[in-house]
């Protein structure tokens, strides 16, 4: 029988996920379908449970507006710090012998997307501003501060919420320094510099204007990263600009479904990654 797997997310219309599985489906010849579940956040609860009865189905990415939701309906959670894993957003589920376990995938799709642009990126003497700090800024810090960086300063629009994540980010590491601080245009001059800003905001979707201002005289330039991968957000161009490297989220969406894959199948996608990054440059 098929092996189903897919996304679960509203709206999904726009999503490259099922190009890269059914890619890799084809590739390791395997009987499986990946497919796109557009489902209103109302009918959310009955579409998980319902998905849970079906035998031949074995993987289910989670993603907008659902990923801090798909925990509570998930019976394990897999995160190596049991202390807070209730609170890690649930990106990746696979389904085992009648038991769903729940991954996040984009913590390491968010550190190698970072690495496969700016190898030489080492994490322990660098200051990162984190913006945003929904759930996405929760997949990015507990990946930076996972990796050692030495200070996360969290900016967000609603001071309470870079609060709370920093509460949290500070159960999973004690190594780095972090601050909250509310979010403004001129924070490259009055908190910089910085080796690393990243947007985790959905911000720049809509080709809005760049929520910092990059034309600093006399602050040294480092790494732009931009969770959006569509199109160019106005960060990453005012980033370019004023001599900073750019980073886009297409790499981190690439690796979280690498990993995704190779947690449902044991087998390890790298070598096609030329191939998928081909295919969906084309698509974009
Ligand atoms: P996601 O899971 O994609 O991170 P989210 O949890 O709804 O989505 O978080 C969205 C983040 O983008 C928040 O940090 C939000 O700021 P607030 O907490 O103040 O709402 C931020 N954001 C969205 N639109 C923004 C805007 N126009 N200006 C500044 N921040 C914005």
């Amino acid at each position: 029988m098929k092996k189903i797997f897919g996304v679960v997310g509203y709206p999904i219309n726009h999503t490259l996920s099922p190009a890269i599985h059914n890619y890799l489906f084809g590739q390791f010849k395997m009987e499986a379908v990946y497919l796109a579940f557009e489902v209103p956040p109302a009918q959310y609860e009955h579409f998980f449970k319902g998905m849970a009865c079906i035998n031949n189905l074995v993987g289910l990415n989670v993603t907008v507006p659902f990923k801090n939701e798909a925990a509570q309906y998930t019976d394990r959670i897999i995160f190596k710090k049991k202390d807070v894993f209730g609170a890690v957003p649930v990106n990746t589920v696979h389904f085992k012998n009648k038991i769903s376990f729940g991954f996040n995938t984009d913590i390491y799709g968010f550190y190698m997307g970072l690495l496969k642009s700016c190898p030489s990126f080492r994490p322990k003497r660098k200051i990162a501003l984190l913006i945003g700090a929904g759930g996405a800024a929760k997949g990015v810090g507990i990946s930076l501060v996972s990796a050692g960086i030495k200070c996360l300063v969290i900016a967000n629009r609603t001071y309470k919420k870079a609060v709370d994540l920093k509460s949290f980010l500070e159960k999973i590491s004690r190594l780095t320094e972090i601050k909250a601080i509310p979010l403004s245009g001129d924070i490259l001059s009055s908190q910089g510099p910085f080796d690393l800003i990243i947007n985790s905001t959905s911000h720049g979707l809509k080709k809005e204007r760049s929520l910092i201002n990059f034309n600093v005289r006399g602050i040294r330039s480092g790494i732009a990263y931009d969770l959006i991968y569509k199109p160019k957000t106005d960060f990453l161009i005012q980033a370019e600009k004023n001599g900073w490297e750019t980073v886009n989220g297409l790499d981190m969406l690439i690796f979280q479904a690498f990993k995704a894959f190779q947690i449902w199948t044991g087998k390890n996608p790298i070598k096609y990654y030329t191939d998928i990054k081909k295919i969906l440059l084309k698509m974009m």
